[in-house]
């Protein structure tokens, strides 16, 4: 009976190792690529931590609540009719980040949706929760080094750069709003 070698004379027996060691070696990688390649889809649960809902019907005006999005803190505000006033007197270009109040609540007027991470070095500012200090212009405060931010979430005083970011959201219903 015929051995490989001899069923394949033109190809060295050395050679004949080298093609076989290469193709076990190609699906080697291949079951070792998959795994890597299969960890670079979300799971579904990270997928669904991509949004986050949140029932706001119990906020009232002059309310705010803190929530979490993509493991980040994020203000839900709901503002009252005095505030907005104040707001529209404030002159845009006399401010830092030069944002309207419209831009401020591009969604839905009265309804504030800002990250609660300072645009300095990303320390929380206060101002969301019941008693906490709101700094000079009753917006948000962030204690780090002395940001003063208004009800808008506008940076008024202090060293961070910019307004506190608005993250993408949108109403679901009237009471529930989707962040993400
Ligand atoms: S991190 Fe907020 S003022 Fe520096």
């Amino acid at each position: 009976m015929a051995d490989a070698q001899t069923a394949q004379p033109d190809i060295p027996r050395r050679d004949f190792l080298y093609i076989a060691t290469g193709a076990f070696g190609a699906v080697g990688t291949a079951a070792a690529l998959w795994p890597f390649i299969n960890q670079m889809n979300p799971a579904a649960n990270v997928r669904a931590l991509a949004k986050t809902e949140v029932d706001v019907s119990a906020i009232e005006e002059g309310m705010a609540i803190k929530t979490i999005w993509q493991s980040k803190p994020v203000f839900v505000k709901r503002l009252t009719a005095a505030e907005i006033a104040e707001a529209e007197k404030v002159d845009v270009a006399t401010l830092r980040d030069k944002q309207t109040v419209a831009e401020r609540m591009p969604v839905k007027r009265g309804w504030l949706v800002n990250l609660g991470v300072c645009t300095h070095l990303g320390c929380v500012p206060l101002g969301a929760g019941q008693g906490e200090p709101k700094g000079d212009y009753g917006g948000f405060f962030c204690p780090c080094h002395g940001s003063h931010y208004d009800p808008l979430g506008r940076i008024r005083r202090g060293p961070a750069p910019l307004n506190l970011e608005i993250p993408p959201y949108t109403f679901k219903s009237d009471t529930v709003i989707e962040i993400g």
